[in-house]
């Protein structure tokens, strides 16, 4: 096994003295020979926390006791079941307000089933008018590039700013420029992500502060930053944060929250109400109901009220694991790898990676994208190299994350190349688009990525380095 080898020893030994900050986050090995055991017991090599994170053994253990030993019943009444079930819906909310400092006067907490879900709360009930703006950066996630959708059906002004492309990050100048153009009086909005989840890049959260004096209201999504970064809402204070509660501890899936200031929701209009967000509905009259306060109005049915109390252990577990530690940990690990990663020779001298993004640890996340180069420069098939990292046990992510902004701007696709792929009235898929595009430019739209998170040790990263190196002087037509 690797991990045995003198070579092995060597690298991880000069890891650890070079890196004091990994060292001193010996915590989480005992967490991964513990809770993880499962990682290592499969010989598996986890490299897609941006995808998921994964849940420790121990959160499912108590969530499991919890359920055999209570009695939960619907949360919409005052039975002595359903008020078991209503006080864990209201540990989970403290639990979340607490993790992310968000002050009871300021945030309200709405659960959701997850980044996506609790974005399109936004695109669909933001006051969207003739006049309104929505300005976005090249790099969010496709659920936020969807509230253009929204935006646009209510008359907005869409725009994005793009990302340059050596780093895939915003130039500041350009962005200064847009958000000092909101329309006055009028209602504005600006999209982006903490962290790409497709580059790593992580933005000023500076531009919070920003965009408000210039009377934007701001969604910062942080799906991916969350997992292995502190949010302070007691020092930052976007107006809509999205998040998933799987990537950040793994389990429960289908859960995530939308941290929404308060001013905003009476600014808010639902397209909808359903049962649960009402305090009184009517059949009869002219359209009669009444929207709940709070975060209930905006909470859709009956809330996951089995899952909560795994929200609740889940954030307790990153708080004992302690979210800084996770940060110094695979932010140390992810500058070893790219050190590695750039280093990579083919005996001609030519690189055998190239990385999309930072290739240091300057204002950037443990998300890595790449291609793998042969000796001539030519990237080998991505998903060729998904299914040989495979074989070795190696969980890696390909495609483009649906971050189509990124990956447009990381692999030269113009919007003429893009073009092709929206010829009306056929539809195409991400696979024919690359197939279009690769046959009529030569160029691959697609990426591979890997990514850390709470449970990543040194092994994972050499393993995945001694992977990359066996591709050395190797041609891509053979593979
Ligand atoms: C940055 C970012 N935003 C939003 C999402 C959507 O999250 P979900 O699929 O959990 O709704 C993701 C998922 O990968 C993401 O990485």
């Amino acid at each position: 096994m690797t991990t045995e080898s003198p070579r092995y020893r060597a690298a991880h030994d000069a890891f650890l003295s070079a890196s004091s900050a990994y060292a001193a986050t010996s915590a989480i090995d005992e967490l991964r020979a513990t809770d993880y055991a499962r990682l290592d017991r499969n010989g598996l090599v986890y490299l897609d926390y941006t995808g998921a994170g994964l849940y420790a053994e121990s959160q499912v253990r108590r969530h499991h006791e919890l359920l055999e030993e209570s009695v939960f019943g619907n949360p919409h009444s005052k039975s002595p079941t359903s008020l078991t079930s209503a006080s864990h819906v209201e540990a989970a909310r403290a639990a979340v307000r607490e993790f992310f400092r968000a002050s009871p006067g300021e945030y309200e907490i709405v659960f959701t089933a997850g980044a996506s879900a609790a974005l399109k709360l936004v695109g669909e009930s933001y006051p969207w008018a003739s006049d309104s703006r929505y300005l976005l950066t090249y790099d969010n996630h496709n659920s936020v590039n969807g509230i253009r959708e929204f935006a646009r059906a209510g008359g907005a002004k869409v725009k994005y700013l793009p990302v340059d492309a050596s780093e895939l990050r915003m130039d500041p100048d350009i962005v200064r420029e847009e958000l000092a153009k909101p329309v006055s009086g009028s209602n504005n909005l600006f999209g982006y992500p903490a962290q790409s989840n497709f580059s790593g890049v992580q933005h000023p959260l500076e531009w919070i502060d920003e965009a408000h004096e210039h009377g934007w209201d701001v969604v910062l999504d942080a799906a991916a930053f969350t997992p292995t970064n502190r949010l302070d809402l007691s020092v930052v204070k976007p107006d809509f944060v999205p998040l998933s509660f799987y990537k950040m501890f793994g389990y429960p899936t289908g859960m995530g929250a939308l941290l929404v200031r308060r001013t905003m929701l009476s600014k808010l209009v639902r397209p909808w109400f359903a049962g649960g967000t009402i305090t009184l509905a009517s059949v009869q009259g002219e359209g009669w109901h009444h929207l709940a306060p709070g975060a209930t109005g905006f909470e859709d049915g009956t809330a996951d009220f089995l899952g909560m109390p795994a929200v609740e252990i889940g954030i307790e577990h990153l708080t004992n694991a302690g979210i800084d530690t996770i940060h110094q940990r695979v932010s140390a690990l992810a500058g070893w790898l790219l050190e590695q990663m750039n280093s990579l020779q083919h005996s001609n001298g030519a690189p055998m990676v190239r990385i999309f993004g930072p290739n240091n640890m300057v204002a950037r996340g443990a998300t890595i994208a790449f291609h793998l180069l042969d000796p001539s420069g030519a990237a080998y098939d991505v998903h060729k190299m998904e299914s040989l990292a495979g074989e070795q046990r190696i969980s890696l992510r390909t495609g483009c994350f649906c971050n189509p902004g990124d990956g447009e701007v990381a692999h030269r696709i113009t919007a003429a190349d893009m073009a092709a792929c929206f010829v009306e009235p056929a539809s195409t898929t991400f696979q024919e688009c690359q197939d279009l595009i690769g046959t009529a430019t030569g160029k691959m739209p697609n990426t591979i990525r890997v990514s850390l998170g709470l449970a990543s040790n040194f092994a994972d990263v050499y393993q995945f380095v001694e992977f990359a190196e066996g591709f050395r002087d190797v041609d891509a037509g053979v593979i």
